[in-house]
């Protein structure tokens, strides 16, 4: 049984991967689940799989690409169940993309798909938990590539970075109004999505093995949360390097 028990939880991107499976491991603990993301029928299902399995359960189709439709999303989960304890601002996309084919567009849109998709509901959430008597957890699902620009992957590391950056400072600012924030940063897990786009994926893990980890985030409330070790060890040992080293290593990684 999840440690997290009848709480209100929000989790935008949850229609499939790491958000889906999030919701069905806290799904026995009689929480309150509002979940969305953009494809109905997938929702309906992991909706159906949450209240099966003991929760309550408000499933909203939205994009959140849409400002007002995140707005709209945080304004019916507090109208539903009265307050929100956790979000986990889950919705992202991260295609392989070389810097020498990608357009202007293309960047736009992977900074829009993983930065304004967070931003969108990070405001009125932060309305909503600073109005609430204990604030409440604000969780963004990040990237280990959002540390530092991983080769074929500059565009999505560079708006997951940038959405690291915004909570940091969020962090430190809305702390004495009880609003707490844990950045996650997975390595490679082996959701559906991902398994087609033909990148290498060293010390990949398992959907369930990712869900236990962010689970355990949710729970702790770490400012930063890293997996799996072995990755999150490499991308800190490249950082710590002198930038041509670094360079090298990772031009022979993304060759592999
Ligand atoms: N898989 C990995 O290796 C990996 C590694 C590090 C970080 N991550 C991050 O983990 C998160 C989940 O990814 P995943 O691997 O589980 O892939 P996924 O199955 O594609 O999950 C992404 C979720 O976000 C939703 N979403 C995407 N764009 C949206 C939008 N505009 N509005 C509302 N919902 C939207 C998707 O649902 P709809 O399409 O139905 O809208 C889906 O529920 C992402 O932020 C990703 O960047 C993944």
């Amino acid at each position: 049984m999840a440690r997290i028990t009848g709480s209100t939880i929000l989790i935008v991107g949850a229609s499939s991967g790491i958000g889906a499976e999030v919701a069905r491991h806290l799904a026995p603990g009689g929480n309150r689940f509002v979940i969305t993301a953009r494809r109905a029928p997938e929702l309906v299902a992991v909706a159906q799989e949450i209240r099966a399995a003991g929760s309550d359960c408000l499933h909203i189709a939205a994009d959140a690409l849409n400002p007002q439709a995140a707005a709209d999303v945080v304004a019916a989960a507090a109208a539903e169940y009265g307050t929100l304890d956790i979000a986990l601002l889950n919705a992202g996309q991260g295609p392989d993309m070389s810097m020498d084919q990608v357009t202007v567009d293309d960047v736009s849109r992977i900074m829009a798909l993983n930065y304004d998709v967070v931003v969108n509901y990070l405001i009125p959430l932060i309305g909503q938990m600073g109005s609430q008597k204990d604030g409440g957890l604000i969780a963004h699902t990040s990237s280990l590539a959002g540390l530092m620009g991983i080769p074929r992957q500059g565009p999505y590391s560079a708006a997951k970075a940038a959405a690291r950056t915004l909570i940091d400072a969020a962090r430190v600012e809305l702390a004495p109004r009880g609003i707490r924030f844990t950045t996650i940063h997975p390595g490679f897990v082996a959701t559906e999505r991902i398994s087609e786009d033909g990148l290498p994926k060293p010390f990949r893990i398992s959907q369930d093995q990712a869900a236990r980890h962010v689970v355990r985030a949710l729970e702790k409330e770490p400012a930063q949360a890293y997996f799996p070790w072995p990755t999150a060890t490499l991308v800190r040992t490249l950082r710590a390097l002198p930038t041509p080293v670094s360079s090298l290593l990772l031009r022979k990684l993304a060759s592999r």
